[in-house]
Parts: C-alpha cells; sequence; structure tokens
C-alpha cells in the first residue's frame, strides 16, 4: 500500500537532530508494511534565502528555485539514512523503489503540491500532510488564540478559506491551492496533523485515529 508524507519543512531543524533520526527510524520501521514517498520542504532556510534575495530580485520564478533547492537540501539531510537518488521530477519517483525521499520540483508550487502529484502519479492510498500545528484551523492558530480547529473538512471549504491560487515564492498556506485542486480531482483520501509528534504520525500512517484534520472529499 503507497502512502505520500508532505514533511514540512518547519519541522526539519538543524538543531534537533534528534527528531530527524526519529523521522528516519520512522519511515524504515513503516516501509515494513507500507511503500513511502516522503516529500520534505524548505521551512525556514527556504524563507530565509527566498526574503533575502527578494532584497535584489523580484522574478518569483528564480525564487522559488532558490526555494526549491532548500526543499532538495532538507531532503538530502533526511536521506543521510538512506542514501538513496533523489527524485528531481515526479516522473522520476517511478524508478525509484520506496522508501522515496524528495524535495520540490519546478517553480509555481509548495512541496504540498508535489506531495499530490506524487500521491496521483503512484495512485497512493492516502497523502499525509506533516505540518507544524495539530490540524486545519478557521483561522491562523499561531495569529489567533480563538482559531478553531476542524476534526473534518470538506475539501471544497478548505480551498474557499485557501483560495485557488498559488501566491508567491516563500508564502504558506495551509495546504496550497494547486495540492488542493490535486486531491479535489483525484478524490485522494488526505490527513493532516502535526509532524513534531511522531506517534500521530504513525497512527495516520496505519490507518489508526490520530490527533488531527480528515479532508473530506465527497
Ligand atoms: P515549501 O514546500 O517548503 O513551501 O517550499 P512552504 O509553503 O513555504 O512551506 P510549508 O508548506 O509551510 O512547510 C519552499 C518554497 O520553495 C518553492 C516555493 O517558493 C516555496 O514557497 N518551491 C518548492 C517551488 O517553487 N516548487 C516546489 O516544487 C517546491
Amino acid at each position: 500500500m503507497k502512502i505520500v508524507i508532505s514533511l514540512g519543512g518547519s519541522l526539519i531543524s538543524l538543531n534537533k537532530p534528534d527528531y530527524i533520526k526519529n523521522v528516519a527510524d520512522l519511515i524504515k520501521k513503516v516501509s515494513n508494511d507500507f511503500e513511502l514517498y516522503v516529500v520534505v520542504g524548505g521551512g525556514k532556510l527556504a524563507r530565509d534565502y527566498i526574503n533575502t534575495a527578494r532584497n535584489f530580485c523580484n522574478d518569483e520564478s528564480y525564487l522559488d528555485r532558490i526555494g526549491i533547492l532548500a526543499t532538495r537540501i532538507n531532503a538530502l539531510l533526511l536521506n543521510s539514512f538512506f542514501k538513496k537518488d533523489i527524485p528531481e521530477t515526479v516522473d522520476e519517483v517511478m524508478d525509484i523503489k520506496p522508501p522515496v525521499i524528495m524535495g520540490g520540483t519546478t517553480p509555481g508550487h509548495s512541496t504540498d503540491a508535489v506531495s499530490a502529484m506524487v500521491a496521483r502519479k503512484v495512485k497512493a492510498k492516502r497523502l499525509i500532510i506533516a505540518t507544524d500545528v495539530d490540524g486545519i484551523y478557521d483561522k491562523d492558530p499561531k495569529k489567533n488564540k480563538d482559531a478553531k480547529k476542524f476534526d473534518r473538512i470538506d475539501i471544497k471549504e478548505l480551498i474557499k478559506i485557501s483560495g485557488r491560487t498559488w501566491k508567491k515564492a516563500g508564502e504558506s498556506a495551509v495546504i496550497d491551492a494547486i495540492a488542493c485542486s490535486i486531491i479535489e480531482e483525484e478524490g485522494i483520501p488526505t490527513l493532516v496533523l502535526n509532524g513534531k509528534n511522531l506517534k500521530e504520525l504513525e497512527n495516520a500512517i496505519y490507518g489508526k485515529k490520530f490527533n488531527g484534520t480528515v479532508v473530506e472529499i465527497k
């Protein structure tokens, strides 16, 4: 059974090597039961580079390329435990035996979108978006104390919240608009959770009850 995980870049921090090791251990363990595809985000590294480059350059596609390299270096970091080839396109994913670890592909979307494209390509059973908040909220929980978490949300409602278009390099949404469209079109079962809690991630991988949000596709 194939499962795709979008591992938000905010989870990868150079001063938390234990977390990276624990993710690698989980990938190894779970790979006995599932074919895993892990798409790693760029996080602070991508944002810092993009924000600095934005002082000199307003070419969004160029800024995206900087972001993509940040996602790939984070993927390489996690891949230190596996030392496998890192696909640079969704097509290349098909040439590698899981577990597959990769970063971004081309400008114009985030690694959430890449994970949805990979899920479509490999016909994944589910897509898990592991981020740094406990699920999908009605507003940004980091900025609004009264934000309410959805246990379940219809994909159409989510699209209303996040909008239909890709914004700017480095700009974040709950799940990026391109990812939402693919999830809707392909009917990919999607779960959103806090990747800091690896027990919850493991529960979601195994299809058990987990703390987070289920995106419903009707
Ligand atoms: P991320 O996927 O980390 O984006 O890629 P994000 O939305 O900032 O991160 P999360 O979802 O909150 O963790 C970082 C940046 O790299 C570029 C984009 O500019 C993105 O904002 N990128 C990444 C691409 O252009 N294409 C890709 O395939 C991946």
